[in-house]
């Protein structure tokens, strides 16, 4: 209904000013003599993480407390993901199980977020069917959450916002997830707008944040015990942080940074990958071996309707300069099997480019049309029994290759940062070194955060078992 929808445009980003409202809610929770709880639900990628963590950090500065579980919040928001159909099926059925919640505790609060509420067709979705949800806010507006929930909790309306400028909201009050692994967003947004990607539409155009203001953040980050941190982007490659601050020059100053920690950075596109950075990887120390290059398709037709701007001949010239530089870098990358028009020999070729590159590890995805990108109007959308059956032959593949690749680490003495414990064994703890896997070691919790020296007793295809050795 219209008396109930306000489309707002976002006018300024100050967050001051929406910290303002942060203060309000807190005064609100104050007068009754009670802390809520908040829970974050979060899918999609480390941009998301990220913005969850900022998500937290208001929660908590408008006199939230966390909670691992939905049932028990005052307010849960969700920060949801576009880039596949499956992801907007998987956010829409939890928000619908969180109906249940709100009839139990009519005082709940529930926002919708992230890339999915920042098509406008969906934020009406949700709008019409949800009628449990109180606001929506898109990636461009995450710092406006304080002034949602003061609406919500003084019975304005409902609210879906839909912004339609990214800008960088600099001094958001941050909740991390972990003291000694960190994200650092160093810019947002993509504008290079690969035709099956709806990123650039939810993102907005890429805008690099100052490198004072990140290598601020590094330090303090360091200080806090931060062992590794990874630069965060849709293209860190194209960071541009004036005065000719690149991504190699930009982490040639973190490294600088005394403290022990080890730097990643994610996404490279490959037309962006440069010689400073290969360089730069080579002769730093803290930047882990690693080097995630998506190649998306090893047909060269189907990279020029993917809009993609290179080739596979360009593609596996960065990647020999790579090899060269870096002998023992790990190389993984995104493939998109069954994007429209893909033929059985665009397929071998993709099949060719794992052979030639001889990838640690693939990550590898269904081609899902997205409503407003170009190849979702495109002919021949490839049937799914086909997409399926060429997936199958992807993987058997590449779990061929990485079982290969694994075994050059068996019986290497790594150092290895013990990042958390081990998911399928709570005795074990896990890190990854310079590898793509996880290494699970026995060692006390306490260690948690620490380097620790391993030496690599067995390889399978998706993980590793390390020993501690004894100093
Ligand atoms: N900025 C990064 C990653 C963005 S999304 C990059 O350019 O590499 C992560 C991955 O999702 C992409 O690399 C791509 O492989 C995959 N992806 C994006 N859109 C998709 C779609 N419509 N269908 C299937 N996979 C998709
Ligand atoms: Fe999407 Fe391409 Fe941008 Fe990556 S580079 S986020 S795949 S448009
Ligand atoms: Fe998904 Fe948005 Fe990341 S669409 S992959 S959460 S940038």
């Amino acid at each position: 209904m219209a008396e109930n929808y306000i489309v707002s445009k976002i006018i300024d980003g100050d967050v001051a000013e929406h910290l303002s409202f942060t203060d309000a809610v807190a005064a609100i929770h104050k007068k009754k003599g009670y802390t809520p709880k908040y829970f974050v639900q979060t899918f999609g990628c480390q941009q998301n993480e990220a913005d969850s963590e900022r998500l937290g950090g208001m929660c908590v500065a408008m006199g939230y407390e966390k909670t691992t579980t939905p049932d028990d919040a005052d307010l849960i928001l969700v920060n949801t993901c576009a880039v596949r159909e499956h992801a907007e099926k998987k956010a829409l059925s939890i928000i619908g199980q969180y109906k249940h919640i709100k009839d139990r505790n009519p005082g709940l609060v529930i926002g919708v977020g992230g890339c999915m509420v920042t098509q406008e067709s969906r934020a009406d979705k949700l709008r019409r069917s949800y009628p449990y949800v109180s606001f929506t806010f898109d990636t461009g507006a995450i710092h406006k959450v304080p002034s949602l929930v003061l609406g919500a909790l003084t019975g304005k309306k409902r609210s879906f916002i839909l912004s339609d400028e990214w800008k960088i909201n600099e001094g958001l009050p941050i909740s991390r997830e972990s003291a000694h692994m960190a994200w650092l967003s160093i810019m947002y947004g993509c504008n290079n707008f690969c035709s099956y990607c709806i990123v650039p539409y939810v993102r907005g155009r890429e805008r690099s944040r100052s490198a004072e203001a990140i290598i601020e953040e590094a330090k303090q980050l360091i200080a806090g015990g931060a062992r590794d941190i990874t630069l965060l982007g849709q293209n860190v490659n194209s960071y541009n942080g004036g005065d000719g601050v690149d991504i190699a020059e930009l982490m040639h100053k973190i490294c600088a940074l005394p403290g022990d920690f080890k730097l990643r950075f994610m996404t490279s596109h490959p037309k962006d990958a440069s010689d400073r950075l290969i360089e730069a990887m080579a002769t730093e120390e803290k930047i882990v071996k690693h080097f995630h290059l998506p190649i998306q398709s090893g047909s060269d037709r189907i990279l020029r309707e993917m809009n993609r701007k290179y080739d596979t001949a360009s593609y596996l010239e960065k990647i020999a300069k790579l090899k060269e530089a870096v002998p023992d870098v790990s190389i993984t990358s995104d493939i998109i099997v069954g994007f429209p028009g893909e033929t059985e020999e665009d397929f071998l070729g993709t099949l060719d480019i794992l052979k030639k590159v001889r990838y640690d590890m693939v990550f590898s995805f269904i081609y899902s049309p997205r409503n407003g990108t170009p190849a979702a109007r495109m002919d021949c959308q490839i049937p799914r029994e086909v997409s399926s059956e060429r997936m199958g032959r992807l993987l058997a593949l590449q779990d061929e290759i990485s079982n290969e690749r694994n075994q050059r680490f068996l019986g290497r003495t790594m150092r290895v940062l013990a990042e958390d414990v081990s998911k399928n064994d709570s005795t074990m703890l896990t890190g990854r070194g310079d590898s793509v896997r996880p290494i699970h070691f026995s060692a006390d919790k306490s260690m948690i955060g620490q380097f620790v020296d391993l030496k690599i007793k067995n390889v399978s295809t998706y993980c590793f078992e390390g020993e501690i050795l004894k100093p």
